[in-house]
């Protein structure tokens, strides 16, 4: 079957007919695709799309749209579609706005009409305040239209910064993406990668290698795990099913717009045996480990936490949960890491996270464990001063209901950056395990006592007398209590039931900053 227009039609039933045939052309094109993508291991536009709606509710728009523009040579590909499939549909009875790119046309590449398809998703989505779901696998800007495939790149990039902050975007890298491809969903809120078929770079391994003599596999450049480390990548699908169920999971966290409060599953919370649980986790040695993460799961619904970037920056935990039914941000640092301590990663990954939950109206709980910011000669050098700061900057412009639990230490500016009271989160809440001061027993006997110890002959003695008297002193929650700079101390297994009263005492919180255009958050 041919896509030329058959002459001299004239009556209705001939011009449905033609419609049909038009129909049937543009379904046979992405038909063709099914073959190659399923020897790779992947779906087709198609079919990924039909897997992430619910059933029956996509609305395909521009089906009929072909290229008209650009050197093709002799190459008569002229499919219908131009190698993308858009539209609209449902996910869990919400509309959502869609794009799924087809790597056997052009390699997915983006001209000028397929920025032009992009684009008028983006728009509808941004007017009705829907999210919008790229599901990417493009090898960048079409090199047959020239600058006409950098310009559409240039307007998806403009509104993916016109649509941030107003509609959620998350964006799925399912194939070998470059270029624009990479840089596009790199500005929206949220990637998800597939272990084995997805692989995203800037530039691929024959350029790097022409360019800066290196030989990396496609692994090694783009692979997920490279990724994730890189903290580009939000979640590891292990296949695609995982990649779209994942995402229409973080959907039902979030609120369909900025003006929308996120779904609600209300259930009605009352204390039970398990908060007990809570009583156990902080051991009694000062510098022994526990997983924070036991800390969440006994505090929120069902104890289902949806991590973001487990791969980066583990020291601190970030995702979503839901208390008595209604989503919260955790930001909680890991002891498992660096004692939990704030490197450059952990405060950039915080502030951005925290700017998330800002802009899309989710309540921010934060569980505090850190000894300070991470020292040494890396950190310093990688610019952990103005990096580090972003975490407490995110904090102090955020408007959202915020409660903070301090479970063990809370340390120098470890506590300043974990959403103290002072950068005006709502509810400040400490364990009695918990160990607010300027810095740990061992540092701060160090610099007051550094006299006395050389005169006691650096005595182990006198210096483990000096620790714990100022560990009882001065690493308590009970001078931050006094001063009314924790609300009130807890004991562990109230938490979930005090956090929970403290959110919806919060519920109504509005809050707006002094007029400007917006703060100058230091990048
Ligand atoms: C046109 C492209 C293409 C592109 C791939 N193809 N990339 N066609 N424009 N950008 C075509 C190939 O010619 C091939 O066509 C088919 O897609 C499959 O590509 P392969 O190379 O065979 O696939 P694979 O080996 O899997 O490698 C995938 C790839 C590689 C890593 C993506 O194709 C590649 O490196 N492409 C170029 C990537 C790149 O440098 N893009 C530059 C973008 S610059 P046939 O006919 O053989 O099937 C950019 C700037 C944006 O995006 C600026 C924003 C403002």
């Amino acid at each position: 079957m041919t896509t030329t227009q058959v002459r001299g039609v004239r009556t209705t039933a001939a011009k449905i007919a033609e419609l049909a045939r038009r129909r049937e052309v543009s379904r046979q094109g992405t038909l063709a695709a099914v073959d190659k993508q399923h020897a790779k291991g992947k779906l087709t536009a198609r079919e990924r799309i039909d897997a992430f709606l619910d059933p029956g509710t996509f609305v395909e728009v521009d089906a009929l749209a072909r290229h008209g523009a650009g050197n093709y040579g002799d190459d008569a590909r002229e499919a219908y579609g131009d190698g993308i499939v858009t539209g609209y549909g449902l996910v869990d009875g919400r509309p959502v706005g869609v794009y799924a790119q087809d790597f056997t046309v052009f390699g997915g590449s983006v001209g000028e009409r397929v920025g032009q398809k992009i684009v008028k998703v983006m728009q509808r989505a941004i007017e009705v305040g829907c999210p919008i779901v790229g599901l990417n696998d493009s090898g960048g800007a079409r090199i047959q239209e020239g600058v006409a495939s950098l310009a559409a790149y240039g307007e998806i990039g403009y509104h993916i910064a016109q649509a941030s902050g107003v509609v959620p975007q998350i964006s799925l890298i399912l194939g070998p993406c470059a270029g624009g491809a990479v840089y596009g969903p790199a500005a929206t809120d949220v990637v998800v990668m597939v272990a084995g078929t997805s692989h995203q770079f800037v530039t691929g391994p024959d350029v790097v290698k022409a360019v800066t003599g290196e030989s990396v596999t496609f692994e090694e450049l783009g692979g997920p795990a490279a990724n994730a480390a890189a903290g580009n990548v939000h979640y590891v699908a292990a296949d695609e099913q995982d990649a779209l169920d994942w995402v229409q999971t973080l959907l039902s966290y979030l609120p369909s717009n900025n003006l929308d409060e996120p779904p609600e599953y209300p259930v009605e919370i009352r204390a039970v045996a398990d908060d007990l649980a809570l009583n156990d986790v902080i051991p009694d040695e000062p510098n022994r480990l526990y997983d924070m993460r036991s800390v969440i799961g006994h505090l929120v619904d069902d104890g289902e936490f949806l991590e973001l970037q487990a791969a980066f920056a583990p020291n601190l935990l970030c995702g979503f949960a839901r208390l008595e039914g209604r989503t919260v941000g955790i930001v909680a640092n890991q002891p498992l890491h660096l004692s939990g301590a704030l490197d450059i990663d952990a405060s950039e990954k915080g502030a951005r996270f925290i700017q998330f939950c800002d802009a899309f109206n989710v309540p921010i709980v934060t569980l505090v464990d850190v000894p300070g910011y991470f020292p040494g000669l890396a950190q310093e050098r990688g610019g952990i001063i103005r990096r580090g700061v972003k975490l407490s900057f995110a904090y102090a412009t955020a408007t959202v209901p915020m409660v903070t639990v301090i479970v063990r230490k809370a340390y120098g500016g470890g506590y300043a950056s974990m959403g103290c009271k002072h950068y005006r989160v709502d509810a400040n809440l400490a364990w009695p395990t918990a160990e607010i001061a300027v810095m740990g027993g061992e540092a701060a006997v160090s610099v007051l006592f550094r006299r006395q110890l050389q005169e006691a002959g650096d005595s182990e003695e006198v210096r483990e007398a000096l620790v714990a008297a100022y560990r009882e002193e001065m690493c308590t929650p009970y001078e931050a209590a006094e001063r009314g700079y924790v609300d009130a101390v807890i004991a562990p297994s109230e938490t979930r039931m005090e956090v929970a009263k403290a959110l919806r005492m919060l519920r109504t919180k509005r809050k707006s900053g002094p007029a400007r255009k917006h703060p100058n958050l230091p990048l």
